[in-house]
């Protein structure tokens, strides 16, 4: 399998949509108007871990949240961090026009549904925000992304060059 392209993949958001299910000890943590810089440190690390296995390159701490927070499709209500008492379990983070851009988990709190807890919420708030369907890109060859995706129902629009 070729691992230069991304797949577009989507998922309507009519009809019901199961509630997140977050593994025991496991909490939501909203990112405020005013963020937590240890809190985005800690995201910032799990999702550059996550990225090298995903197959891409995460920008340093700095230029990540600068160019996060200015971008235009950013809402922190969007940027969903999922904590227990070690830290930073896992997050998804969500441009306003209803894009998963960005979801990790660390290898520590992999394979026991937070993935697809984070992913629920997701939905979730895009479907109370009105927006008809949700997308994501995904490198063709990440297995694990891909399985848990299609489990929620995403299906591949369009296949595209990375
Ligand atoms: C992809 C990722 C977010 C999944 O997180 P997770 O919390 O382990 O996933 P879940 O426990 O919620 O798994 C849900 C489903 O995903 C699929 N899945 C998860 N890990 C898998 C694996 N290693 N192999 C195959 N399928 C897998 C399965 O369909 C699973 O369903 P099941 O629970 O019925 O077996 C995680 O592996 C990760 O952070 N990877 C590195 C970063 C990355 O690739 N992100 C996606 C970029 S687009």
């Amino acid at each position: 399998m070729s691992s230069d392209h991304v797949l577009l993949m989507r998922r309507q958001l009519a009809g019901t949509l199961a509630a997140p299910a977050w593994p025991e000890g496991v909490t939501l943590q909203q990112l405020g108007l005013k963020p937590n810089r240890k809190l985005l440190q800690e995201a910032h690390a799990v999702l550059t871990s996550g990225y090298w296995e995903g197959g891409g390159g995460a920008p340093i701490f700095r230029q990540w949240w600068k160019a996060l927070s200015r971008d235009d499709e950013f809402d922190p209500a969007l940027f969903f961090i999922a904590v227990d008492k070690e830290g930073v379990a896992g997050l998804a983070q969500c441009w306003t026009s209803a894009f998963v851009k960005d979801l990790a988990v660390a290898p520590r709190m992999r394979s026991r549904g937070l993935g697809r807890a984070l992913m629920l919420a997701a939905f979730n708030a895009f479907a109370q925000r009105g927006a008809p369907h949700v997308d994501l890109k995904v490198r063709e060859d990440n297995t694990p992304a891909i399985a848990l995706y299609k489990s929620l129902g995403m299906r591949m629009i369009e296949r595209l060059r990375a």
